[in-house]
């Protein structure tokens, strides 16, 4: 298990003031929009989904950001994509990833966003996937910070047609490896461009989501920019969020892999962050009835087979160490695993013999979700190092034909 380094639970929560109201951070502006407390439930394909952008609501997460969508997925009239710009019911304010290439796509696609209502827009410029960075995507954008700033600009131009103040902020990598740090020079140009705020996950797309992550860069960013900057990557506990505000200065925190199967984390972010003590770690008996909660919300919203079939691994991730549950991997993903038709009644007979009143196992607070620590060789185009000077996105990936070829294309762009 990797664990960071930062881990200390003796930080005291925020620092109040003589009348007992917290005076040590401030809500997060993104424009006219305000955060409190300052923290972002991080994008993630396949995981923030409505159902568990409910969860994170409800437990205190204030602005939670869908799974990214692509212009051309939109702008092709995919169902599924468009599906994924849905809020959740009652969801205030919406949020939306999105990735695109072509200026001209993603003008569009933000004036109809925001035309329907979208209270922010975040572009995704730090997906690590060769596939994608060997055409100039993801990561490789930032190589080139003048398109950079051609590609927000063009978000903020399609809010304004649209008459709306929607902020639109960037998430970006360091670098493309520690040879080639883009950050510095990427998010000067997206806030020269007018973005509202910069998210920074401190890590190369050569590291993936291996080793720690940087937060000296997140310091430096923060001197570098007027605007605010976002911190991301090993927020794991709520006192984490607070050490990295603390120690980088910066204005606001992304949480990614920390709230899989803890959706209360954000509970605990809520309370340190308004000056009180962090609640108790739920037992096993209390996780239960999240991870039913969150079955039958992803049964409600995808369907039964479908909404199953994505329980399974955050089941996985709701029980990490607890006593007996390693052993039921196997029932799950093996033959033996519950029939859809049993619903989520065969889940809870599958977890009905575990022991209610077990406490959270304290090893699992840190343990990485989500994604393996393997790190890569990043691939960019042939010469792409050459010319950082261009605007340009060096190839336009070629257009999908149908459907499906336009989702096994946005399947590689996953991650960030
Ligand atoms: C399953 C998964 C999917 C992700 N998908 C996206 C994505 O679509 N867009 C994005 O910007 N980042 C994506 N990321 C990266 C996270 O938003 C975040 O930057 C990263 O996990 C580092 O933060 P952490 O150390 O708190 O996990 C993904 C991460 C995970 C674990």
């Amino acid at each position: 298990m990797d664990s960071a380094p930062l881990q200390d639970s003796s930080d005291p929560p925020a620092r109040s003031g003589p009348d007992g109201v917290q005076e040590e951070f401030a809500p997060l502006s993104l424009g006219s929009l305000k955060v409190w407390p300052p923290v972002l439930l991080a994008p993630m394909a396949g995981v923030t989904n409505p159902p568990f952008r409910a969860l994170c609501r409800a437990a205190g997460a204030p602005l939670c950001v869908t799974e990214m969508v692509t212009a051309r997925g939109y702008l092709m009239g995919n169902r599924r994509t468009r599906e994924m710009t849905r809020p959740a019911p009652g969801e205030r304010p919406h949020s939306i990833q999105v990735y695109g290439t072509d200026p001209r796509d993603l003008r569009k696609l933000a004036g109809i966003l925001a035309d329907e209502g979208v209270d922010h827009l975040d572009l995704n410029l730090g997906c690590p996937v060769p596939k994608i960075t060997r055409q100039g995507g993801g990561s490789a954008i930032c190589v080139r910070p003048r398109l950079v700033g051609r590609l927000v600009a063009a978000l903020v131009e399609g809010v304004e047609e649209a008459g709306r103040q929607v902020p639109v902020t960037v998430k970006m990598r360091k670098g493309i490896d520690d040879d080639c740090l883009t950050y510095l020079d990427a998010a000067r140009a997206a806030q020269e461009a007018g973005a509202a705020a910069v998210g920074l996950h401190g890590r190369t797309a050569a590291q993936l989501y291996s080793g720690l992550a940087d937060w000296g860069a997140i310091a430096h960013l923060k001197q570098e920019l007027s605007i605010p900057v976002l911190g991301n990557g090993d927020v794991w506990q709520g006192v984490d969020a607070l050490r990295m505000m603390r120690r980088t200065g910066c204005d606001g925190v992304i949480v990614g892999r920390g709230c899989l199967g803890r959706p209360w984390i954000f509970r605990e972010l809520a309370a340190l962050f308004d000056g009180r003590p962090a609640p108790a770690e739920p037992n096993l008996g209390q996780v239960l009835e999240v991870l039913f909660d969150h079955g039958q919300r992803l049964i409600d919203h995808l369907g039964p087979a479908t909404g199953l079939r994505q329980m399974r691994k955050w089941i996985t991730w709701y029980t990490k160490g607890f006593p007996g549950c390693a052993a039921l991997r196997g029932q799950l993903f093996g033959r033996e695993a519950p029939p859809v038709s049993a619903g989520l009644d065969g889940l809870r007979e599958l977890l009905g013999g575990l022991d209610p009143t077990a406490p959270y196992p304290p090893a699992a607070l840190r343990v990485k979700r989500g994604k393996g620590s393997r790190t890569q060789r990043v691939r960019l185009p042939a010469g792409y190092l050459a010319d950082r000077t261009s605007d340009r996105a060096h190839k336009e990936c070629a257009a999908p034909r149908s459907d499906a070829e336009l989702e096994a294309w946005e399947q590689n762009l996953s991650g960030g």
